[in-house]
């Protein structure tokens, strides 16, 4: 994989997808390489718990060290510096740049202005492209890539981890369903891009009737912060939430996964089921990134001590 820097999942071919999750899966099986005098700056402008500490944890493991941004309070953004002045500041600091932004567009915007890699870790409602890499390594480890089915259900309209999802499950043989209330179905511009790919999708307004046609079920928190009005988000919060009784109709090796944060989609009796994988796909992050940061970041890592 050559990429300056990782925008959107749009940039990744099945080729490059396949290199990531290759080297992830031989980190994952313990190798270790020493990349004692890199450095990652860590710019999160949206709060973050998995995305933030499994990159800082990748680095750390990869040898290397983190530069933290800290909170946006914390930080000179408070007093009104530019997004393109804190990131050429950075970019002085270190050897590539995880950005996430609550505006669309933001990493593309920082990339312009830096000459290490930038590596977009969610920007606005648009893209996560490294969710999507784990997600996809999960997906592999648990019902493989190809000839499979999968459903996507939730907020498809803000969840940028499904914006990046669906592009991506498009180099790969895989139909998917996607299942949300009307108004927050998948917004028209991945509808066209994924009609452009050729991909077999179906939109649906409940999960009954394709539940049990599905290899992976793929689950999404309401995007509350992204609502432009609260009674709006009130309308359809606590619709399609799925618990243990839900999945009886399931194959018995359907995999539900979900980027979390959860809030009161999936019950909590789902979590004792053979179903649960979000927690192992939380863990996956760290290999991903492992990989990811690897292949992106520049020279090579030379061997572990
Ligand atoms: C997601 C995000 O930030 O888009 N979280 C994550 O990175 N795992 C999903 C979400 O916030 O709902």
């Amino acid at each position: 994989m050559r990429h300056d820097h990782l925008i959107s999942a749009r940039q990744l071919s099945r080729g490059d997808v396949e290199a990531v999750l290759d080297r992830a899966a031989e980190f994952d099986a313990g190798e270790r390489v020493a990349r004692d005098d890199d450095l990652l700056g860590l710019l999160f402008f949206e709060p973050s718990t998995r995305t933030k500490m499994s990159f800082d944890t990748a680095m750390k493991r990869l040898g290397g060290d983190t530069v933290d941004m800290g909170t946006v309070e914390s930080s000179s953004v408070k007093k009104g510096e530019s997004l393109a002045d804190t990131v050429r500041v950075v970019a002085g600091y270190a050897d590539a740049l995880v950005l996430r932004h609550p505006s669309e567009g933001a990493a593309k915007l920082a990339s312009e202005f830096v000459d290490v890699p930038v590596i977009n870790a969610g920007d606005g409602a648009g893209q996560h492209p490294t969710q999507t890499l784990l997600d996809l390594y999960t997906i592999r480890e648990n019902a493989g890539l190809d000839d499979i089915t999968v459903g996507i259900m939730g907020d498809l309209k803000y969840g940028r981890t499904v914006h990046s999802l669906a592009g991506a499950l498009t180099e790969f043989d895989v139909r998917q369903h996607f299942i949300s209330p009307e108004s927050l179905r998948l917004p028209k511009n991945v509808r066209y891009d994924l009609h452009e790919a050729g991909a077999d999708v179906r939109e649906h307004t409940e999960l009954a009737g394709v539940l049990p046609e599905l290899d992976v079920l793929y689950v999404t928190r309401i995007q509350r912060e992204r609502f432009p009005d609260e009674n709006e988000y009130r309308q359809v919060a606590g619709e399609y939430r799925i618990d243990a009784d839900t999945l009886d109709a399931a194959r018995d090796d359907l995999t539900v996964m979900h980027p979390l944060p959860r809030v009161d989609e999936i019950a909590p009796d789902v979590d004792e089921t053979e179903y649960a994988t979000y927690f192992d796909q939380a863990h996956n992050g760290v290999p991903v990134r492992m990989a990811l940061l690897d292949m992106m970041l520049p020279g090579d890592g030379g061997d572990a001590r």
